[in-house]
């Protein structure tokens, strides 16, 4: 039928029929928000994030407060990264197993005084003196010596209290060893959210920025995916699925939505995407120039959810929690 008896307007003539005809809505279970928790700090102290307006890094008692008041505010989920101490970083990383580290404690205090699902990033370029995320042999990143690595720290948040491990090194092999080191210790219901569609991209700069987690050389091509490719993605989550991960990630969001789509089409396990730190930063600094207004963030995270996204890591989720 066409016009004049097919009128599409009529769709929109008021906020009520809109409200009630809109395919997509963004719930508070969407999000994700996370934290990061530096070991340096003491209670009662947070530093801005220079590159990230609105972020903060918190003491992990801060964390927790922070935690908590977004909870009041109805979140459900959140993902924490850690940054130890400098001294501590090292050539394996080894601070990011250790049983009194800082995401450990972090992840125990949230799991005693919160309800929300606890999410931790496994990776080492946080904690190792390379930046790389994975063990370093003259100038190459060794991949299945790696893998010894990230179970242990898989391990350690699943003692600490973790419901999912998210591990975001793009090591080949890592969800199977992971899965199966999970389950010799026991952590058979603790869930794997991986990485899997992860891009070598500069829009996680603020975040390499807020965290000292840049590569001390070279760059992170040889593990992380090339944005040109669509196709190999898929091979990257089918893998993921055969080795036992219970979540697939594509990461960034934004500029690969068409990967979103991608993987909800082609799987049928719950998709996530990280609305990473340089999607975020943009956003705010054209908000905050007067660019944008505010309503460029709901619409960015709609279209994310849109293309598939069954669950969205932002950094937005402490801004919008109260509208949604
Ligand atoms: C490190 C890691 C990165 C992010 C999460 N985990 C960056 C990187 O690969 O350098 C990005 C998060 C963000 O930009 O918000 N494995
Ligand atoms: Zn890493």
């Amino acid at each position: 039928m066409n016009f004049p008896r097919t009128r599409m307007r009529r769709l929109r003539k008021s906020p009520e029929i809109r409200n009630i005809i809109q395919e997509t809505k963004l719930s508070k279970e969407d999000l994700i928000q996370p934290i990061f928790v530096k070991e340096e700090l003491k209670k009662g102290q947070k530093e801005p994030i220079k590159t990230m307006p609105d972020e903060y890094r918190y003491s992990i008692d801060d964390s927790v407060i922070f935690a908590k008041e977004l909870e009041k505010k109805g979140l459900k989920s959140t993902i924490i990264f850690g940054m130890p101490k400098g001294s501590k970083k090292d050539g394996i990383g080894s601070s990011a197993y250790d049983k009194e580290g800082v995401v450990q404690k972090t992840i125990k205090k949230l799991k005693k005084e919160t309800n929300l699902v606890v999410i931790s990033d496994v990776c080492l370029c946080q904690y190792t003196n390379h930046g790389h995320c994975g063990i370093v042999d003259e100038n190459k990143i060794l991949n299945d010596e790696t893998l010894n690595y990230l179970s242990k720290v898989a391990i350690s948040h699943a003692e600490a209290g973790a419901d999912i491990i998210a591990p975001s090194d793009m090591m080949d092999g890592r969800i199977l060893a992971i899965r199966e080191n999970l389950d010799k210790n026991g952590f058979e219901d603790v869930l794997i959210m991986s990485y899997s569609a992860k891009y070598a991209s500069s829009f996680y700069h603020p975040f390499r920025d807020a965290v000292s987690s840049s590569p001390s050389f070279g760059d992170r091509k040889t593990y992380q995916m090339d944005p040109s490719n669509a196709r190999e993605a898929i091979r990257e989550a089918e893998l993921d699925l055969f080795e036992g991960a219970d979540i697939l990630m594509v990461k960034p969001a934004l500029v690969y939505l068409d990967i979103i789509k991608s993987l909800k089409d082609n799987f049928n396990l719950p998709i996530a995407t990280y609305n990473v730190s340089g999607e975020y930063s943009m956003l705010k600094a054209g908000i905050e120039k007067g660019y944008l207004t505010e309503n460029a963030i709901m619409e960015t995270l709609i279209s994310i959810k849109r293309a598939g996204a069954d669950l969205i890591l932002s950094h937005f989720t402490k801004d919008i929690l109260e509208n949604l």
